[in-house]
C-alpha cells in the first residue's frame, strides 16, 4: 500500500504562516485492547470518513499504554491488533499515514522539555488523572500524571489543525491549546500551530450497555457494559439482550431514559438515519424486536471489518512494513519541530 502525503517540506514547522495545503488532522488511540464500539463511533469512524479532506496522522500510542502497568506481550500484541483494526475499519494508507508513537523518539524527547513547561497546577486539574489513579495516589507512577503532556506532544509536533476525539479528551485539548500558546508567547514565536479539537456531537459518547451513565470503557470490569470490535455475532447477540432499559415501551430518544436513549442512539449512528427515521421505525414495536433489529446491525457493521482485520493480521510483514513506512513520512515533521523548540530555548 501506498502513503500519500503533502510532501514534508511544505510544512514549515516554524511558521505558522505557512501551512500545508490541506490542513492537518492528528489523532491517537491506546493499544490497550478490548476496543469497542464507542471507540469506533466517537473516533474511528470519524477519522475514516473524512479521511480524504484532511492531511492525515493517526498514532497508536504505545507510550502512553505503559502509563498503567501492561503485560509486555500484550502490549506489543495489542498494538499490532490495533492497527489492523484500524485500517481494517478503513483507514486507508493514500490518504493517511498510521505509526507507532514509539517508533519516533521525538515524541518522548519533546515530553520531557514540555513537562519543564507545564505548571503542575494545569496537572492537578486533569480529571482522567483522578479517575485512572483513583486510591493509588501514591503509587501510581509519574507518567500517568504526566500522561496529556505527552498527549499535547503528539499533537504539536506535526503542527496540527485538527484533532478528531470523544468527548473524554476535551479537557486534555484545552491542556494542549494552552501549554502551545503559553510556549509561543514565552518565546514570542509560533513555534507551535494552535490546535482545535473535532469534537461530533453524535457519538462522542457511547455509554455502558449495563449502566448507561456510565461511558463505554475498555477498562470497565463487567464484558457485558461494552460491544467489542471483535465480539462474534452470539456475543453481540447476548450483550444487546442483556442491556439495561427500562419498564416503560416506547422507543424513543428520550434522555430521562438513558438506556434506550444510548441503544436507539447507535442504531442511528450506524444505520445512517435521522432520530425521526429511527424512532419512527419502531413505532408500535417492543424492546425485543428493537433489540433484534439492533443486533443485527451491529453484527453487519461488524462483520466486513472482522473479516478484513483477520487477512491484514494474517500478513504481520505487510502490516509492519505499513507502520514503518508512515513512520519514516511524518518523522521529519516532528524532527523539524523538536529542532525549532531546541534552538528557541538554547538547548545544544
Ligand atoms: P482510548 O481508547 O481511550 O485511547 O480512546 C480512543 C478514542 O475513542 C478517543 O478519541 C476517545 O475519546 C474515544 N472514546 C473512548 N470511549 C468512548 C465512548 N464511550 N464514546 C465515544 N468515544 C469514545
Ligand atoms: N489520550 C487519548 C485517549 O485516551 C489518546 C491520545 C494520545 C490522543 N495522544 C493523542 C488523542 C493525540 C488525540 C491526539 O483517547
Amino acid at each position: 500500500m501506498s502513503v500519500e502525503l503533502n510532501p514534508v517540506n511544505e510544512v514549515k514547522t516554524d511558521t505558522a504562516a505557512q501551512p500545508p495545503i490541506r490542513k492537518r488532522v492528528f489523532s491517537g488511540i491506546q493499544p490497550t485492547g478490548n476496543i469497542h464500539l464507542g471507540n469506533y463511533l466517537g473516533a474511528i469512524r470519524n477519522w475514516v470518513a473524512e479521511q480524504t479532506h484532511y492531511d492525515n496522522i493517526f498514532c497508536i500510542v504505545d507510550l502512553h499504554a505503559i502509563t498503567l502497568p501492561i503485560d509486555p506481550k500484550e502490549l506489543r500484541t495489542n498494538t499490532r491488533q490495533m492497527a489492523a483494526i484500524l485500517l481494517a475499519s478503513g483507514l486507508d494508507t493514500r490518504h493517511c499515514n498510521l505509526f507507532i508513537q514509539s517508533h519516533i523518539h521525538e515524541h518522548a524527547e519533546m515530553s520531557w522539555i514540555l513537562n519543564c513547561f507545564t505548571p503542575m497546577g494545569w496537572l492537578n486539574r486533569m480529571t482522567q488523572f483522578k479517575t485512572k489513579a483513583g486510591e493509588n495516589l501514591d503509587s501510581v507512577g509519574t507518567g500517568l500524571y504526566c500522561y496529556p503532556v505527552l498527549m499535547a506532544c503528539d499533537i504539536l509536533l506535526y503542527q496540527t489543525h485538527y484533532v478528531p476525539v470523544g468527548d473524554d479528551q476535551r479537557q486534555h485539548l484545552e491542556l494542549t491549546r494552552d501549554l502551545a500558546q503559553r510556549f509561543n508567547s514565552m518565546y514570542k514565536k509560533r513555534v507551535f500551530t494552535i490546535p482545535e479539537g473535532q469534537i461530533r456531537e453524535v457519538g462522542a459518547r457511547v455509554m455502558s450497555l449495563d449502566d448507561p451513565t456510565k461511558k463505554m470503557s475498555k477498562s470497565d470490569p463487567n464484558p457485558f457494559s461494552r460491544i467489542n470490535l471483535l465480539d462474534s455475532p452470539k456475543e453481540i447477540k447476548q450483550k444487546i439482550a442483556r442491556a439495561t432499559t427500562d419498564s416503560e415501551k416506547l422507543i424513543t430518544f428520550d434522555p430521562e431514559r438513558p438506556g434506550i436513549y444510548n441503544l436507539l442512539g447507535i442504531y442511528q449512528l450506524l444505520t445512517g438515519q435521522s432520530q425521526q427515521e429511527s424512532e419512527d421505525a419502531f413505532a408500535g414495536k417492543g424492546y425485543g424486536d428493537f433489540k433484534a433489529a439492533l443486533t443485527e446491525v451491529v453484527v453487519e457493521t461488524l462483520r466486513p471489518i472482522q473479516q478484513r482485520y483477520n487477512e491484514l493480521l494474517s500478513d504481520r510483514a505487510m502490516l509492519d512494513n505499513i507502520l514503518k513506512e508512515s513512520a519514516d513520512t511524518v518523522r521529519p515533521i516532528a524532527a523539524k519541530t523538536l529542532q525549532t523548540v531546541k534552538d528557541v530555548i538554547g538547548l545544544g
